[in-house]
């Protein structure tokens, strides 16, 4: 393949502002490791490990081998009504990572179809207890939950949601909980554990057996790294407890191991009904989602229904697909093997000191981190995310690689990463930022 490409005007690139790629395109042509290298031949540090889904870090022949043999061996599989072999290992080898009794796992192909899958079972459950009228779905403001119109309804980012209408009706949002008294807090904030009693207000407003389900972020992600304040998730789950709501987690971003243990459940201490993942769960090389549910909801929605037909009537053509789940096979050995997840906990420690050390810096407006991710947020140009898109192009140039969400950069380095290369964009950061 070219490493230029003679045009770059048919792809209309997702999330991009594609007039000034185009202007100025910045491409990536090969990876490795710790680094992205650009089309131009310059060497990029991963910052963010690709958009969180690397944390392995790039090209791991050992994937890239169980990719090729599947292909070769039994590239596709019908997902309905016919299996492979690795579908239900990987589900087993996924179940023994989730909290106790999270133990069955449908296969989709990203985090929205996730989300949107994780909707309609939390109905299907409520349906086949004759609690048909639970159809509110409660998030956040500031949530991210994917792009499918489920997930842009539960969104609380109002430029994802802007653009599309009406959406889902019966959708309640919960106030963010990025609060300036927990400003510059390393993990969880102190203040701000009464906020998830916004739950028993919705519960008051549209009644005790109308709500379906909440969502939440254990740490909200795209939108800058929010780290829940101490003791919000545990009311918010004894709230759902009380109520009957189904609790899930969207764990799309902090799933596997980026909290320091496998899932945020575990590393907060809070166990919710379904849990939503994808990125990591094949290293980024093959597309692939999954849900994780309580055995409780699977029976309830496979014994209630009538026997000879499928019981919940939602799939995609690619579930399971058995090249993704050759890659997320091979990556949860190298997890395993690598005690990658133990890594990211023992590195937390220095990559916070790093990042919070930023702090000094007169445009530096907060720093919030937990486990191997952090979030920058700089003083914003008259237009807020002007700086931030500038920012990232700026260390692109300079030869790192972070994401931004509007004026907030989110640092996510892999579980590979070296206490050098964490310096490395410590400097860099320091350097780009102290130019504002
Ligand atoms: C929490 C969360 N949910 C869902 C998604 C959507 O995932 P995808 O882009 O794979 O559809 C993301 C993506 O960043 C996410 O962070």
């Amino acid at each position: 393949m070219k490493m230029i490409p003679e045009s770059l005007e048919r792809h209309w690139m997702p999330f991009t502002d594609n007039r000034e790629f185009k202007r100025e395109p910045r491409l990536f042509v090969r990876a490795s490791g710790m680094h992205y290298f650009s089309s131009t031949g310059r060497r990029i540090l991963d910052a963010s490990s690709g958009l969180f889904t690397t944390p392995a870090g790039h090209c791991r022949p050992e994937i890239a081998a169980a990719v090729n043999e599947q292909l070769q061996t039994l590239d596709f599989t019908p997902s309905f009504m016919r299996g492979h072999p690795g579908a239900f290992a990987l589900a087993d080898q996924v179940a023994a990572l989730t909290p106790a009794g999270l133990d069955h796992i449908f296969f989709c192909n990203s985090g929205s179809e996730a989300v949107d899958t994780a909707m309609k079972i939390a109905l299907a459950y409520h349906l086949a207890r004759n609690e048909a009228q639970r159809t509110y779905f409660v998030s956040r403001e500031r949530a991210y939950h994917g792009v499918n119109l489920g997930g842009t309804a539960l969104s609380g980012m109002v430029r994802n949601r802007e653009a599309f209408g009406a959406l889902l009706p019966g959708v309640l949002h919960l106030r963010h909980t990025l609060l300036p008294e927990n400003r510059l807090t390393r993990g969880l904030g102190a203040a701000g554990a009464e906020l998830a009693d916004d739950l028993l207000r919705f519960v008051n407003l549209v009644g005790e057996k109308r709500i379906a389900a909440v969502f939440v972020e254990p740490i909200a992600g795209s939108t800058g790294v929010l780290v829940p304040p101490r003791g919000y998730l545990e009311r918010l789950r004894e709230i759902c407890s009380r109520f009957g709501i189904l609790l899930v987690f969207d764990e799309v971003i902090c799933g596997f191991g980026r909290t320091g243990d496998a899932f945020a459940a575990t590393s907060f201490g809070v166990t919710p009904d379904l849990i939503t993942m994808a990125k990591a769960l094949t290293n980024g090389a093959q597309p692939m989602g999954a849900v994780a549910v309580r055995a409780e909801i699977y029976r309830t929605v496979v014994e209630s229904a009538p026997q000879g037909a499928p019981e919940f009537f939602h799939g995609y053509t690619y579930s399971a697909h058995p090249a993704a789940c050759a890659a997320a096979l091979a990556t949860l050995e190298i997890y395993r093997s690598e005690r990658l997840f133990a890594k990211a906990r023992e590195l937390s420690g220095y990559f916070l000191d790093a990042m919070f050390a930023l702090q000094d810096l007169p445009a530096v407006n907060d720093v919030r981190g937990f486990g191997l991710l952090a979030g920058l947020e700089i003083k914003p140009a008259a237009v807020p995310g002007l700086r931030g898109g500038e920012l990232q192009a700026k260390l692109f140039d300079r030869g790192l690689h972070v994401k931004t969400t509007g004026d907030v950069a989110i640092i996510a380095p892999a579980f590979i990463a070296s206490r050098a290369d964490i310096d490395l964009m410590g400097s860099m950061l320091r350097d780009a930022i102290a130019e504002y």
